[in-house]
């Protein structure tokens, strides 16, 4: 498949370094870039053979079959219209849309244009992730009943981040749409997202927007989805979810502390890992990040998605379900009040939430909880199904 890819900055390197270094078959054929100069040095460094600040001329260009975004957030919209417009599939970083309204354009432009739409949220493609939800769907920790995920770091790298409006928000809108998505595969996709309570403050930044924030996001099968992001966390980049079942539990820690450290007096080490904060000391480097957060795998199933006309497990319409949610903890922040999720084009299911099965103890008996003391006598405590008296057996 032939590339385009819009923006040279810190995410469009990291996307080039799994489409180029891995012997692919598909091929960046253009780069677009504000900065003349900027592009030019990254046609060079990928070996790219057309180069354009024009962001039009990039994506109408005869050769380019597939448009990657990865501009800055304010400019998504944009490029997504002229994808649209060009008809040429296109994949787009994430957030998709600064808020609800802008994904909901971008979800029916390429419905419109019928062209593939995907959604790159690379930490739903981590080694970890594929095998975590694998598990799940193989119901080897039965239903979900919390699914946790934590984002933090001391900040991004670029000025517009840090400015609202270009962004759509702070470190919510940055790091909160993954943990969203992350949580949500886990809960199961179908489910409805129906409100949010969220808590976010601007504690260390001289910003309008939040640079941490905690939410819980209710589902409509009594599931919660938990987030935690900040951008004033020191020591690195903290990427870990935690899973809550009926019949088990999954921890992963996908990049701090993954088992290996290294120690260095400084000399001679320059980059570690991503948002590292030193290069002395010990050392939590990442093997291999473009594989281990998981770019690799996504591209591989967007290709292969768009080559056989099927879908690719992240779409235009999981982004717009994360901006709904965000838009609906952005207004809970305010009012401290449970929010709705306003979803103007819901696909999944409308199921209304079942009661859980309560375990059984005998005829008469529910079982509350067996366990069995240091003394090594066994407890068992149940519950009459009619009286509901709560008994020690
Ligand atoms: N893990 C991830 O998926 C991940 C990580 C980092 C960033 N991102 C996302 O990638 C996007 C870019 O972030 P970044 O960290 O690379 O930022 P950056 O500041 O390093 O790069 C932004 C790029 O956008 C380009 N750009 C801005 N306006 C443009 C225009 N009108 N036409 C063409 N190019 C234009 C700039 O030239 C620059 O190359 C953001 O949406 C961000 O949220 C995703």
């Amino acid at each position: 498949m032939k590339l385009a890819i819009l923006g040279t900055g810190f995410i469009s390197r990291f996307y080039a370094e799994s489409l180029v270094a891995q012997r692919r078959k598909d091929e960046l054929v253009m780069v677009c870039g504000r900065d003349k100069e900027r592009v030019k040095q990254f046609a060079t460094d990928y070996n790219i053979p057309h180069y354009t600040t024009d962001l039009k001329e990039a994506v109408s260009h005869p050769e380019v079959e597939l448009v990657i975004i990865g501009t800055a957030n304010y400019v998504h919209l944009e490029a997504v219209l002229a994808c649209a417009a060009a008809k040429k599939h296109v994949i787009c970083t994430k957030p998709l849309g600064r808020n609800a309204h802008e994904a909901l354009q971008m979800l029916k432009a390429v419905d419109a244009a019928g062209i593939t739409g995907g959604y790159l949220e690379d930490l739903c493609y981590t080694p970890k992730f594929l095998k975590s939800l694998a598990a799940i769907k193989g119901g080897s920790i039965g239903e979900v009943i919390w699914a946790k995920s934590r984002e933090t770091h001391p900040g991004p790298h670029s000025d517009w981040f840090w400015d609202k409006e270009k962004a759509g928000g702070g470190a919510m809108i940055d790091l909160g749409c993954h943990c969203i998505e992350i949580s949500r595969n886990f809960i199961g996709k179908d489910i409805r997202p129906v409100e949010v309570m969220c808590w976010a403050d601007t504690r260390m930044h001289p910003i309008d927007a939040e640079d941490n924030a905690v939410a819980l996001v209710k589902y409509a099968n009594g599931a919660i989805g938990q987030f935690e992001v900040s951008w004033s966390f020191r020591g690195g980049m903290d990427l870990r979810d935690e899973v809550m079942g009926t019949e088990g539990t999954i921890w992963a820690n996908n990049f701090l502390r993954t088992g290996f450290e290294m120690f260095s007096t400084g000399k001679g080490v320059n980059y570690v890992a991503e948002k590292a904060e030193s290069s002395s000391g010990w050392l939590f480097p990442v093997g291999d990040e473009v594989h281990e957060l998981g770019y690799n795998h996504m591209f591989t199933d967007m290709f292969d998605s768009i080559e056989k006309g099927t879908q690719p497990a992240e779409t235009f319409y999981d982004g717009y379900i994360v901006n709904a949610i965000l838009d609906a903890a952005y207004k809970s922040a305010k009012s401290k009040q449970w929010e709705s999720v306003i979803i103007e084009d819901w696909r999944g299911s409308n199921e209304v939430k079942q009661p859980h099965a309560f375990a059984s103890y005998d005829e008469n008996y529910y079982l509350i909880k067996e366990e069995i003391l240091p003394s090594g006598e066994k407890k068992t405590i149940v519950k009459h199904k009619q009286t509901g008296s709560i008994e020690k057996r």
